[in-house]
């Protein structure tokens, strides 16, 4: 069993805490938020030691592993500091994502990890659902044959206006992971941004860019399109991910809801639809597979480079949002920092 502690009480942190609470392969020990009424409700509701500081949760846990779930600016602004104090104490980290909205400090991240030699993963989430996996096989069988096209859609209603970028830098890391999943890394991006009215008065435009179209060179040629907005109503449809090759193309719709093989040279389908008996039970479950699989490989001690939607790829997905909002800075197609 893995000693772990969680780092942000918010409603995230919580959620980590709860799954961690019973997952078998975890011993949650104590939580930390610098905000002390957040740290002890957590505490109580957990029945676990409450800290203030990662300083002083580091000076007396002995902890295999903690989850960073703090948020900041374009909620990825304070992962920074408590991933890099607990890989300096040669802790494994699983960071909410973004992994930073700052791309340098993303790269440090990496990096310390990796001089550190511990492991270090995203909450990466979406991706861990049955239907995902079984899209991944028939990619790695050939089902589909040599990959040509991906479309990706996700759309969310989020009024947060804190910053231009958030709605890119926050939500994004999601849909370009399903992307990299599928089809590998990017190399250039092109991007077109722009801002709904603001919804609360007349005249003036939102700050946040929140509507953006995305077209994605990847390394092995594969061309790819990213449609995003804050402004949609995510009940409707939260995401849905096409993927075509020479013999064929699925769609995995709604994260886990359905998945459909559509072969070029036949009529028939094949469909897999959720089920509701045993099927994915709802958006919870990506956070309570995610985190099953990350204290599997951690507590398998995988090699560093097998850990899933690890730091590198947390990484790569927002070196490919950086690129996308120089995109549209510069007017140009930009190649993306590998
Ligand atoms: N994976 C997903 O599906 C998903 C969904 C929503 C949000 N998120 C991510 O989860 C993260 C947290 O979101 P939230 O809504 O719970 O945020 P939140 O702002 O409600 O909570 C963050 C908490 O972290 C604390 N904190 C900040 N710096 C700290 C530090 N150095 N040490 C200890 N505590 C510190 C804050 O005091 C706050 O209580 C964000 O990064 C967000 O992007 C992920």
């Amino acid at each position: 069993m893995l000693k772990v502690g969680v780092i942000g009480c918010g409603g995230i942190g919580r959620t980590h805490a709860g799954v961690y609470k019973s997952d078998p392969l975890a011993d949650l020990r104590c939580v930390c938020d610098i905000q002390r009424d957040r740290a002890d409700s957590a505490a109580a509701q957990f029945g676990v030691k409450a800290y203030y500081s990662v300083e002083d949760m580091l000076k007396h846990e002995e902890l295999d592993a903690v989850s960073v779930c703090t948020a900041g600016v374009e909620n990825g602004g304070d992962h920074y500091l408590p991933t890099m104090q607990c890989f300096e104490a040669g802790l494994h980290v699983l960071c909410e994502k973004p992994i930073s909205n700052n791309i340098v400090h993303a790269r440090e991240m990496v990096a310390k990890a990796k001089e550190k030699g511990v492991y270090f993963g995203i909450n990466l989430n979406h991706r861990f659902v049955p239907p995902a996996a079984k899209a991944k096989q028939w990619v790695q069988e050939g089902k589909l044959g040599d990959l040509l096209l991906i479309n990706m859609t996700m759309w969310i209603g989020n009024p947060n206006e804190t910053s231009p970028w958030f709605h890119i830098r926050a939500l994004h890391p999601h849909s370009l992971d399903i992307m990299r999943y599928f089809c590998g890394d990017v190399k250039k991006v092109h991007a077109f941004f722009n801002r709904a009215p603001r919804p609360d008065g007349p005249g003036g435009k939102r700050v946040c860019w929140s509507n953006v179209q995305v077209n994605l060179l990847f390394e092995n040629e594969v061309v790819g399109h990213l449609t995003g907005s804050y402004d949609a109503n995510p009940a409707h449809n939260l995401e849905r991910c096409e993927v075509m090759g020479t013999e064929g193309r699925f769609v995995l719709d709604n994260l886990y809801e359905e998945l459909t093989f559509y072969p070029r040279r036949s009529q028939e389908l094949t469909v897999i639809r959720n089920s509701i008996m045993g099927g994915v039970a709802g958006f919870q479950a990506t956070f309570n597979n995610r985190l099953h699989r990350w204290l599997e490989q951690v507590t398998n001690k995988v090699p560093r480079e097998e850990i899933e939607a690890s730091g590198e790829d947390g990484l790569a997905v927002q070196e490919i949002i950086e690129a996308a909002i120089q995109s549209w800075e510069g007017n140009c197609v930009v190649d993306v920092m590998r």
